[in-house]
This record gives structure tokens, sequence and C-alpha cells, in this order.
């Protein structure tokens, strides 16, 4: 008995020893429960000093004080959102920021953390372990970023995938024309999803070689939406929920649409669908400054999907403030069924009475071999749901025959049409473009290319990260053009189309930014040899076609 007194004490306290010496480590090695200093600095002289808890993600540290970074992917790694800009130097960037960095911020961040040259680099704060000392620059507008309350009061089906969401804020909330606002989700929704749809994305995400983010039980997870509105009163909102083939259901078999954040994105959409009127949400905001911009200028807006949403808010601004520089707004959707009809009379209205503004609907077809020229029955019902008025207004702009059978307006894509309406004559156009990267990259690259449009005067939110790297690599392309037309090349002009068609839809496009970075430094090799330029070009394509 004394003996199996004795064993058991024994044992207690070789456990808490080992406890003792494994919180020990992880005090070593990560700072953890260590108290720390975080220096926040901002705009116009503010300096702040808070002590800090050591071990836990720049992020996680920062919001547990009450400050608000953008993470909409919840500290996977894979929005980009949450770069912050450190005085200290806390590391190089792990293999998963990478790519979410272009070439100047990495080169900027190698000349800090080897040569200490420059003041501070940039990092994904969800990717910072704090385990020491830190100062960073948070600007004015995260500071005012704050937690917030609002009810669920109406919902209203747009499309067959697309809703519009109000909310009723519990507390004044501020914001600007083109913000946005992160939602937080109701964990037991997240779970049961996860629970019924888990195994099926996971292999989804294996397929297409995405990373599968599983649950982790008292996360909290995030979902931005941009608002759709410049009311304060009522917040408005767009979301969207789309299997990956809109042909199959998800209650059928068909895999839920997957973006970045994969899984998680999927399931905040559908988890902010299911919210009842009347239940309250938390979120915090505003996020954000793809705004317009003050000065006088002429404006291309670009829309497609749930990107319509910060447009819808940007356009208000524009006539509401009287605003009488020319403005044309291209629409992307598949077919006449995806433009959201609550709308389109608003903006045929405004074509009415706004002699500045030219609304431009561009219909790509859902499937290769998609006719979206011929209206299908979902169509023509959603035609014949309007009032007679606007049926009269639709088939009068042309977009529609009179019989209503047939789609009239544009079909295909956006890029190639921008020379129908603009000219090579205002360096200050701006374009603003929210919606599917594949659109947003190919209007980018189809406006540099044809109308000059420059880098700074191009305009959208981010939020999958690489949309940043990719316009850098735009606009790299289209100097490499330039020397390709000094160098006087016989087949400039076809290696210049080989070359945008690998850079743009075989790499970018696929998310390869750092591949694509390695293909335009091997062209420039290339061109930079005296001889044999195009053998190797040739080669150079047959590698990567
Ligand atoms: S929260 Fe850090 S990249 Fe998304």
């Amino acid at each position: 008995m004394t003996t199996s007194i004795i064993l058991s004490i024994a044992v207690i306290i070789i456990i808490m020893l080992a406890m003792a010496g494994l919180s020990e480590l992880t005090y070593q090695f990560f700072g953890k429960g260590k108290k720390l200093k975080l220096g926040i600095r901002s705009d116009g002289n503010f300096e702040k000093s808070l002590t800090i808890e050591g071990g836990d993600k720049l992020l996680n540290t920062l919001q547990n004080k009450g400050y608000h970074i953008p993470s909409g992917c919840g500290g996977n790694a894979t929005c980009g959102q949450c770069k912050i800009k450190l005085y200290t130097n806390m590391g190089p960037y792990s293999p998963t920021e990478t790519p979410l960095f272009d070439r100047k911020s990495r080169a900027d961040a190698s000349k800090f953390l080897e040569e200490g040259i420059g003041n501070g680099y940039t990092r994904l704060s969800c990717q910072v372990r704090v385990d020491k000392n830190i100062d960073i620059f948070l600007p004015k507008s995260t500071l005012q970023v704050k937690k917030y309350s609002a009810r669920l009061i109406k919902k209203t089906q747009l499309t067959s995938d697309k809703s519009e969401i109000s909310l009723k804020p519990l507390k004044k909330f501020n914001f600007k024309p083109g913000q946005y606002i992160q939602i937080g989700l109701p964990d037991d929704y997240v779970e049961q999803h996860y629970k019924k749809y888990g195994e099926q994305i996971s292999c989804f995400c294996k397929e297409r070689g995405k990373d599968y983010i599983p649950f982790t039980p008292g996360i909290d997870l995030y979902r931005a939406y941009s608002i759709a509105t410049i009311r304060r009163d009522v917040i408005k909102l767009i979301t969207r929920v789309a299997p990956i083939n809109p042909r199959v259901q998800i209650e059928n078999g068909g895999v839920p649409c997957l973006g970045p954040n994969c899984t998680q994105e999927y399931l905040q959409e559908k988890s902010i669908w299911n919210l009842w009127a009347g239940e309250k949400v938390k979120f915090t905001g505003p996020y954000g400054n793809f705004c317009l911009k003050e000065e006088k200028h002429k404006a291309v807006f670009v829309a497609g999907g749930a990107g319509l949403a910060p447009i819808l808010a940007l356009l208000d601004q524009w006539f509401a403030e009287g605003r009488k520089e020319k403005v044309y707004f291209f629409l992307g959707e598949r077919r006449f069924q995806d433009i959201p009809m609550l709308y389109i009379s608003k903006w045929l209205h405004w074509q009415k009475i706004h002699h500045n503004f030219k609304f431009i609907p561009v219909m790509s077809g859902a499937f290769r071999g998609d006719n979206p020229s011929q209206l299908d029955d979902i169509d023509k019902e959603c035609f014949l749901d309007l009032s007679e008025e606007h049926q009269k207004d639709i088939i009068k702009c042309g977009l529609i025959d009179k019989s209503g059978e047939k789609w009239l307006g544009h079909v295909g894509f956006i890029g190639p049409l921008l020379t129908n309406y603009l000219k090579h004559d205002d360096p200050k156009t701006t374009f603003y473009l929210c919606g599917p990267a594949p659109m947003t990259v190919t209007v980018i690259d189809s406006a540099a290319n044809t109308i000059g449009l420059k880098k700074e005067n191009v305009l959208f939110d981010d939020f999958t990260g690489t949309l940043t790297p990719s316009l850098d690599l735009i606009y790299q392309k289209l100097m490499m053009t330039k020397m390709f037309k000094q160098l006087g090349l016989h087949h400039a002009d076809k290696d210049i189309e080989k070359i945008t068609k690998i850079l743009v839809i075989k790499l970018i496009l696929r998310d390869k930014i750092d591949e694509s970075y390695i293909f335009l430094d091997k062209i420039k090799e290339i061109l930079a040899q005296q001889s044999d330029k195009e053998d190797l070009l040739n080669k150079l394509f047959k590698e990567y076609e």
C-alpha cells in the first residue's frame, strides 16, 4: 500500500516536471506566456506601446488587443489581406507567404533582413509568431476598425446564385463607399457543414492541387463582404453560393464552389445565407481603400458575379455627387438570367437621365459551347418577370430582340470590347474592377495593351492575394513588349501573343506567380543574347505550352 502511494506520488512529480519542462521549452522557443512589448506606429506621429503575451501569431495578438486586421482566409496565408509593415526583423517569409508578395516587396524584405537597409518590411501578420518585442506600423484606417453587431432584416434572391442581404447595425457604423466588412460565422453551423461536405471538398481540393483547410474548433471564421450601398443605416451585401458545376445542385452531388479559401469560402457564404431574418450577426469593419478618387477623371467600372457589390456603391456615389465625367459600366455575366433584374432597371434609367453613363453588359456563356445569344427558358422567364416598361427599355437599348427570344448585346469577354468605347487619349481614365480573377486580370491586360491604361489607374480589392503580383507581372510584360518592338524581331507580334497566352492564361490565372516571374526572367535573358533569339524563344514557348 505504502509502496503504491510512493509510486503514485513519484509518477505525479515526473508528470509535473515534464509539463514544466515542456512549458519551459515552449516559453524558450516561442516566448509563450512571456511578457513582451508591442509598439504600434501610425499616421500623424501616432505611437503606442502595449504589453502583450508572447507566443501567438501577430494577427491574433492584435485581435486580442482590439486591433482588427483584415483576414478573409482566417489566417491560412491564402488571402494576403493581413499584410503589416514590421520595423523589427521577425524572420524571412514562410514558403506559403512568398507567392503573395510581388518582386519589389520581396527585394525590399531581403535588403532589410540581410543588409539592414530600409525602414522595415511587410509580412502576413497571420504568419508571424511573436516571440520577442516587436514594432509595427498600422495605417490610420486600420486603427478605426471596430467590432459591431447587426440584425439581418432582409434577404432578397437576386439570381439563381446571388442574393442581397440587408443588415441593420445596432450602433452607428461609418464607412466609405467601396469598403468592406468581415462577418463572423456561427461556429455550430460551420462544424455541421464540415461534417456534411468535408470529405467531398477535401477530395476536390486534392484533385485541383489546392489546400484543404480542416475545421478548427474555437477559431473564429470571418468572411469579407463589400458593402453594396452608400446608405449608412442599412448595410447591403451580395452573397453568392454556387456549385462548381452549376448544372448539378450541391444536394445532388455537385461540388461546392471553391475559392482560394476552399472550404471556408463556401461555408461562410452558405451559413450567412441560412441566417433567419431578425438574427444577430457580429462583424468588424470598415476595411479597404477601394474608393473613388477625388480628382476629376473618366471612370470604367468592371464587375462580375458578387464583385458587383462595391461597384454598386461606387456608382451610387458617382451620381450622388453629381460627377459629370464619362463613366462606363461593364458587367460580365454568364447569361441574361445572371444579371440581377432588381438593378437592371436602375442602370437603364441612369442611362436615360445621365448622358455621361453607359451600361455595357457582356455575356460570356456558362460552358464551352453554350450560346448566351439564344435565350433559354430561364432567361426568358427573367425577362417576362420585368415590368412592361422595363422590357421595352431593354428592347429599346438593343439588348434583347422584339420577340424576346434573342440576346442582342455583347457576347464573349470584356477585354476585346474596350477599344469600341475607349480611346488611347485620357491618361487619367481609372479602372475600378471587382469580380472573378480571370475577368479582372484579362481586362487589365487588354486595357494596358490597347488603351495604355496606367498601373496607378488600376484599382481593385485583392481578396485572393494574387491580384497585386499579377498586376506587377502584367506591367512587366508590357515593358517587355516595348523591348520586342525596339529589337525589331521578325515575329514580334506573334511572340508577344504567345507570351500573353502563357503568362496570363497558363501561369497567372492558375496562381503560378513564382513561375510567372521565372518565365519573364527567362525571356529577358533571351532578349539580352546577341543571337539566336527567335530559336531560344521558340524552345522556351514549347517548354511552357
Ligand atoms: S489572414 Fe493572413 S493571408 Fe489571410
